[in-house]
């Protein structure tokens, strides 16, 4: 389902063939690198884990995937798309959370998966190259090997990969200790609409001459071009890295913490993540349901969690800093309790507590996922007002019963970014509603961001206006238009032309 603000198929594309597929086979070194249904090389439940996105909200109707293993047959088969009129969705591990990898219709799927060679990595500079369709924990072991780190972390990195969380300008769990992708990407390899190669792959640090191209790439969501090859800046691995999970009994004492941790930790601060008690609960609910054993993390739980990472390089240094951290907070009463990683395994089973959210609200129904940005202060208000529209609707109820299982939220305090989850018994337009456009009449309220790192994709690309100028949005368009006259790369998403 794509909401009931779809615009119809366009019928300036063309409808594929069974003798577009034998040309794109013959486009390929491998004829393998080409599945389809019109064919018969493939069948529909082949293609339905491309067709589908992760959250099973979305679902195309495409009758080709098409998996290239170079740039150079990227841009062959743009090209003979371009010219047939032919319409292309770009598609990476296919985990984005606002239907952009999947077709709205019948878009052939062009999947990065065949594109995952590591190209260099200099030592010296840290400078990382490597192939679009590189999963994201792959290169990350990868750089680990040689002490090194990749400045993006998520929760979906064993299937994401490299290219996708470019064309997303993903956030992640470190934004707060690396920075943006904006920043740390420093260059790109793109296939333009009609098969042009645009490559800034030479990435250097520092390059003033005229505009920074490759800056419009980023975030793009597969709209202007297909991202083949990424350059990007790795940081040291931080030789100590520990983690804090804390309980608190307030959204003002998550605020006051998250102050107190800045000043405390300093430079050694590389996560400063929150969650509320809904969704802890759903955490520990489907741990249990995966058959561990039900452990006892907290002496006294609370109404909010907030988890605090360090990365540095002298672990009794970092140590000290937590413990002393921790020992404030315990005095000043702005936590409940605290627990500190004693070792790695309990340094990942304390981030799962964070890590798992996404995959446990999945769990407890049909998710409907908002990704804002808005003030620190008001963010959780935002919850609240959710809650209480549901409520109003008689879709929730405090403690279960509604159609709406569970609204929870999270997010990235550090980032200023709020996610909302609301759990539904399925997906369907009297719940969107209700939820849609109120959500993002809110977040304008607050001059803030409807999408702070997801993107627009499908889900959002009606509603950019509420935190996009008039002008904004125009320039946006002419931008698509001039990368893609034919608008034939990832239509009806992102900004509509
Ligand atoms: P896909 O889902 O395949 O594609 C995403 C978009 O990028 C689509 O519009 C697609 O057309 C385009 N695209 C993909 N590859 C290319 C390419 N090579 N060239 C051009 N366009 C391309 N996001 C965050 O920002 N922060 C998080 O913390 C975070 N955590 C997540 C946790 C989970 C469990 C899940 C499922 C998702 C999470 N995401 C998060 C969302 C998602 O954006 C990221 O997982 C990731 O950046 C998407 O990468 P992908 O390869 O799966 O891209
Ligand atoms: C996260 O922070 O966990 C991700 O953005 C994914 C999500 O919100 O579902
Ligand atoms: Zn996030």
């Amino acid at each position: 389902r794509h909401g009931s603000t779809l615009p119809p198929r366009s019928s300036a594309f063309a409808t594929a063939t069974k003798e577009h597929v034998e040309h794109l086979k013959s486009l390929l070194s491998s004829p393998n690198g080409v599945m389809s249904t019109l064919d018969g090389s493939a069948s529909t439940d082949d293609l339905q884990p491309f067709n589908d996105d992760w959250m099973n909200k979305y679902h195309g109707k495409s009758q080709i995937v098409v998996k290239p293993k170079t740039t150079q047959e990227v841009a062959e088969i743009l090209k003979y798309c371009n010219g047939q009129g032919l319409a292309v969705v770009p598609q990476g591990g296919n985990t984005g959370l606002v239907g952009g990898s999947n077709p709205v219709y019948d878009e052939i799927i062009l999947n990065l998966g065949n594109m995952s060679a590591i190209r260099s990595f200099d030592e010296v500079s840290g400078i990382l190259q490597c192939d679009a369709g590189c999963i994201l924990e792959t290169v990350d072991n990868y750089l680990a090997e040689k002490g090194f780190i990749f400045p993006l972390d998520l929760g979906a990195k064993g299937s994401c990969q490299v290219g996708g969380n470019v064309a997303t300008n993903a956030g992640g769990l470190r934004l707060l200790r690396y920075g943006s992708l904006h920043g740390t990407v420093l260059g790109l390899e793109v296939v333009l609409p009609d098969g042009t190669i645009y490559d800034s792959m030479g990435g250097l640090r520092k390059d003033n001459t005229g505009f920074d191209l490759k800056q419009l790439f980023i975030g793009s969501e597969g709209t202007i071009g297909i991202i083949t090859g990424v350059s990007i800046l790795a940081p040291k691995r931080p030789t100590a890295m520990n983690v804090a999970v804390f309980s608190l009994s307030s959204y003002e004492a998550v605020q006051k913490v998250f102050n107190e941790t800045k000043a405390g930790l300093g430079e050694i601060l590389s996560a400063f993540e929150f969650f509320d008690k809904q969704a802890y609960e759903l955490v520990k609910r489907h741990i249990k349901e995966g058959g561990e054993a039900d452990r006892k993390v907290f002496e006294t739980e609370g109404e909010f969690y907030v988890l605090v990472e360090t990365g540095g390089s002298n672990n009794d240094h970092d140590e000290e800093k937590l413990q002393n951290l921790l020992e404030k907070l315990m005095e000043d009463e702005l936590i409940l309790d605290g627990v500190l990683a004693q070792d790695q395994t309990q340094f990942h089973s304390l981030w799962k507590l964070r890590e798992l959210i996404p995959e446990s609200a999945g769990k407890a129904g049909s998710v409907y996922k908002y990704d804002l940005s808005v003030p620190v202060p008001k963010m959780y208000s935002l919850v609240e007002k959710m809650r209480t529209r549901l409520g109003d609707a008689g879709l929730w109820k405090e403690g279960g019963g509604g159609r709406i299982r569970e609204v929870v939220g999270y997010g990235h305090i550090g980032d200023g970014n709020l996610h909302i989850n609301i759990c539904a018994d399925k997906y369907d337009d009297e719940i969107e509603k209700v939820i849609e456009p109120y959500v993002y009449e809110i977040v304008a309220e607050e001059r803030g961001s409807i999408s702070a790192e997801h993107g627009l994709g499908v889900m959002k690309a009606p509603y950019i206006g509420y935190s996009k100028s008039p002008t904004s949005i125009e320039l946006m368009k002419q931008v698509k238009k001039m990368f893609d006259p034919k608008g034939i790369l990832n239509p009806y998403k992102y900004v509509v032309v």
